[in-house]
């Protein structure tokens, strides 16, 4: 039976409406998890893992090398009542029959795509029923921006339809660039589901744009050169292209610069992003290490597995420190009371009516009342 106890402030709020004022750290599971951005992100906030899968034995050992602990395997095989109880599901699933790249591919193969794809399509299913079983008091799901304009729409529509009206979640959705964290042109899309009506606002993101060269190493070896071969040949086929008049070529960069999406085909060519060495060098692709800083992992990360390897690990991941300023915000709004706004919303509503009082000219009048969303 549910028990009633009262909250600091004098509220009734219900005991199994879980996080708030729980001392120990809020538990994760981490599915799909590739090599752990998720986890980085969400123990930084401080939350503890309890559960991970993935099924790609490379993604494993680094895994595994980083967090000591090798993840479970296909999560078709993991039965809901054997993953472990959780306050927050995490799940970046696998984007590959939803992105551009992949649709096309697979049409043009004349194979199905999205939920009739019967291997991929239906992971997100195994989402929705360990959410159905475990419901946790919040999830965050990442994948392509494109998820939203995937089949006409028809897709999100599936998904948003299982987590709100199936599941009974509150979900909020937002598309994020990273570029305001690592200096990568990244957009994802993230849905950041609630249990219980809270009062949830995605993070700020700071203006500011960091450059290349603040994560390029200086002594790189010769083998992330272009061999002549490869730079004639990636030359004549953007050239190719712009003369029938489409957009596809290489991405030169320079220390300046913001790079395109790192891909999980980066290994193949590399040719999304090419470092300029100057007139007199063929340019160079980044390094598995630059890769990884492209992804906001720290220094120590350890970086076991060959080139190929890693440039897909990379190229398949969430940016850490987008997923760190969720992560707070997530938390932060777990540990409210439910119904009460955290003091980061009361502060950007603060802030909100400071920037309306000073764009009207008028007394500043700063109420600190709470509101619940409403959808
Ligand atoms: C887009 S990547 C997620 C990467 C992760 N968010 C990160 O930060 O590294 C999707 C992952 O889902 C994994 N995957 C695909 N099908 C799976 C399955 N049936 N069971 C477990 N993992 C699976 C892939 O191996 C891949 O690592």
């Amino acid at each position: 039976m549910t028990k009633r106890v009262r909250s600091s402030k004098s509220k009734l709020v219900r005991e199994d409406q879980a996080p708030y004022g729980k001392t120990e750290p809020l538990k994760f599971i981490d599915l799909f998890c590739g090599i752990g951005g998720f986890r980085y992100a969400f123990e930084r906030a401080g939350a503890s893992c309890v559960f991970s899968s993935d099924w790609d034995k490379y993604s494993q050992v680094t895994y595994a090398a980083n967090f000591g602990e090798k993840p479970h395997g296909d999560i078709h095989a993991v039965a809901v009542a054997d993953v472990p109880k959780h306050d927050i599901l995490c799940g970046g699933f696998p984007c590959q029959p939803f992105s551009l790249a992949g649709v096309s591919k697979k049409n043009s193969l004349g194979r199905k795509h999205g939920f009739d794809d019967e291997k991929q399509g239906n992971l997100f299913f195994s989402i929705a029923d360990i959410i159905d079983y475990h419901k946790p008091a919040a999830f965050v799901l990442e994948n392509v921006k494109n998820l939203k304009s995937h089949d006409k729409g028809r897709t999100f529509q599936v998904i948003y339809d299982t987590l709100t009206k199936a599941l009974g979640y509150q979900v909020h959705t937002k598309i994020i660039d990273a570029r305001n964290v690592v200096p990568q042109h990244r957009e994802r899309i993230f849905l950041v589901g609630f249990r219980e009506p809270r009062y949830f606002e995605f993070p700020e993101f700071p203006k500011t744009e960091p450059k290349l060269s603040s994560i390029l190493e200086s002594n790189v070896p010769d083998k992330y050169t272009l061999t002549d071969h490869l730079w004639a040949y990636l030359q004549a086929y953007a050239k190719k292209h712009q003369e029938a008049g489409n957009g596809f070529g290489f991405g030169l960069v320079t220390g300046d610069s913001t790079t395109r999406t790192l891909s999980a085909r980066y290994h193949k060519d590399g040719s999304e992003i090419l470092i300029s060495q100057g007139p007199r060098k063929n340019p160079r692709r980044l390094t598995p290490r630059e890769c990884a800083r492209l992804m906001g992992y720290p220094e120590n990360f350890k970086i076991t597995v060959s080139d190929t390897q890693a440039y897909r690990q990379f190229g398949n991941s969430v940016v850490v420190p987008v997923v760190e300023r969720i992560a707070h915000q997530v938390i932060k709004t777990l540990k409210a009371p439910v119904g009460e706004a955290p003091e980061f919303a009361l502060q950007l509503a603060e802030d909100k009516k400071k920037d309306e009082a000073a764009r009207r000219n008028t007394p500043l009048v700063v109420t600190k009342k709470s509101k619940y969303p409403t959808r």
